[in-house]
């Protein structure tokens, strides 16, 4: 079983970076893929975390979740490299703000649901075969968000949101995670809630830090097989277990 392989997407910065830190920080025998779209960058971010005390071992994988050229590449050289993957955790994502006007709202929508949910069905449907041959116990997490929650934004508990376009696409993003539940009964399949964090997605305005985020993804990810079902998660405050977020 060890070590287990670990992919991140957009692992070079924000919470796919604290994700990887904390990942590695609590199970150093893993051996961790750090995927960006600019291998430069995955190399800097490599270094940050080798000052931050990280000593796992880490590869950079280019990978750009909008290209699927990319995406097989990248799934070929796991393949090739390391035999095997345990975990993919599809971080990478985008919000694009709409103008007033209206006058980006096709390119808003388009960009976004390219990256944010079919770039995360393009990483399932081709990491997945090699998922299943070479893990006994494979799981994806997806980063979703409180935005995809119907019930948390129908029934007051969520202000109206700012960018529309990125709600949606987390709510599609929970609806591609349960409907890959119901097709791969031997993978566990979550979406998971990080809160709001403070990185540039939201121009550092976030509450949390992004290590604090990244607690439900680390828990999801290393808890022991079956502690957790498919479904939505959170974790929050000092929660030491993840708790279900509603759909
Ligand atoms: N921040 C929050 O409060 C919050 C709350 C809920 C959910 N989330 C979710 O958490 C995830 C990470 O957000 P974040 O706050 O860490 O955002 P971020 O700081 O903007 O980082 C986004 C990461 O995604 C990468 N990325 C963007 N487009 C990509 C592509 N086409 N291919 C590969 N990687 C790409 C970026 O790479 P580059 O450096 O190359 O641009 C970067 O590494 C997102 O899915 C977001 O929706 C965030």
């Amino acid at each position: 079983m060890w070590p287990r392989t670990i992919l991140i997407t957009g692992a070079n910065r924000g919470i796919g970076f604290s994700i990887l830190q904390a990942l590695a920080t609590r199970s150093p025998p893993d051996r961790y893929l750090l995927a960006a779209r600019s291998t430069e960058n995955g190399e800097l971010a490599i270094r940050e975390l080798r000052k931050l005390g990280v000593q796992a071992e880490i590869h950079v994988v280019e990978l750009d979740v909008a290209n699927e050229s990319s995406i097989k590449r990248a799934e070929r050289e796991v393949r090739k490299q390391y035999g095997r993957l345990d975990i993919l955790i599809n971080n990478a994502g985008i919000a694009i703000l709409e103008k007033p006007d209206g006058s980006n709202i096709q390119e808003s929508y388009a960009q976004t649901f390219n990256i944010n949910i079919t770039g995360v069905a393009l990483m399932m449907a081709t990491f997945l075969p090699l998922m299943k041959e070479s893990s006994p116990d494979a799981r994806i997490i997806n980063l979703s968000s409180a935005r995809a929650s119907l019930h948390l934004s129908s029934t007051g508990n969520l202000p109206p949101s700012r960018v529309i376009s990125y709600s949606v696409s987390k709510t599609a993003l929970n609806a591609l995670t349960v409907e890959y539940a119901k097709t791969e009964p031997t993978v566990a399949l979550y979406a998971a809630s990080p809160g709001h964090c403070k990185t540039a997605f939201n121009g550092f305005r976030g509450t949390k830090d992004p290590l604090d985020g990244s607690k439900v993804i680390v828990e999801l990810a290393l808890a022991e097989k079956g502690r957790y079902e498919n479904g939505f998660w959170q974790m929050e405050g000092d929660e030491n277990e993840a708790s279900r977020v509603p759909w």
